[in-house]
């Protein structure tokens, strides 16, 4: 775990409110499309990757999905969507505490039909720490499984909550998981932050070749 980084998103989520994030989304709109277009079942397992304080979770208990695993480096974080779903609810999650970089615990899982990441993977800088996602997100996929991931977009901001981040478009990102993947959706998208200041991501659905 690295430490630092854990202190620094626990500091965030100490601080505000869900919905003072500058990533809150009422509703996850895009997420929501993308995940229509995978054809699983209810009972097929879903990992939020970096789930922070999202309504993702929340949408997916909604909708009957019951194999869904929510992880992110602070616990703070997954606490709040805890609180917000409430003892009977958040008991139809599995909470994991676990860095994507340094992973102990998501490195075990398997057979994820859907690997959902919305603004985790452009803080990881440095090429080892990719290299780790990556290799994780392949061992815990299964074939036929899908990828759903948001990033900032190139046209998008170069920080976040003042950390450096790597923008994307969808052909990096394609050429990052490579040819086991193959890019079924994408598009630009822009988010506004709760001070009306627009920020774009692209968003991308692939799915892993049998
Ligand atoms: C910008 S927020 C996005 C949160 C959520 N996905 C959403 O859309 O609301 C980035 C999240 O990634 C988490 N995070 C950052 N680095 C991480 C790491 N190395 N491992 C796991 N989670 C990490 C942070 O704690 C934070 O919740």
């Amino acid at each position: 775990m690295n430490d630092s980084m854990k202190e620094h998103w626990d500091e965030i989520y100490e601080a505000l409110d869900a919905d003072e994030l500058t990533w809150y989304e009422e509703i996850p709109e895009s997420s929501i499309k993308l995940l229509s277009e995978c054809r699983i079942n209810k009972d097929e397992s879903i990992l939020d990757v970096g789930a922070g304080a999202s309504t993702f979770v929340d949408y997916l208990i909604n909708q009957g999905f019951s194999n869904i695993i929510a992880t992110d480096i602070s616990e703070i974080a997954l606490n709040k969507i805890k609180e917000r779903l409430g003892k009977e609810k958040a008991s139809l999650v599995r909470w994991i505490v676990d860095d994507i970089t340094q992973p102990i615990h998501i490195r075990n899982l398997r057979d994820i039909a859907v690997w959902h990441d919305r603004a985790v993977l452009h803080f990881l800088l440095e090429e080892d720490q990719q290299k780790m996602y990556l290799s994780t997100l392949k061992r815990g996929i299964k074939k036929g499984g899908y990828v759903i991931i948001a990033t900032f977009s190139l046209k998008g901001a170069k920080k976040c909550s003042g950390l450096n981040v790597k923008n994307y478009d969808q052909n990096m990102l394609a050429e990052f998981l490579g040819e086991d993947f193959s890019l079924l959706d994408y598009f630009d998208y822009t988010h506004y932050m709760p001070s009306g200041q627009p920020r774009p991501y692209v968003y991308v659905l692939f799915q892993r070749l049998e």
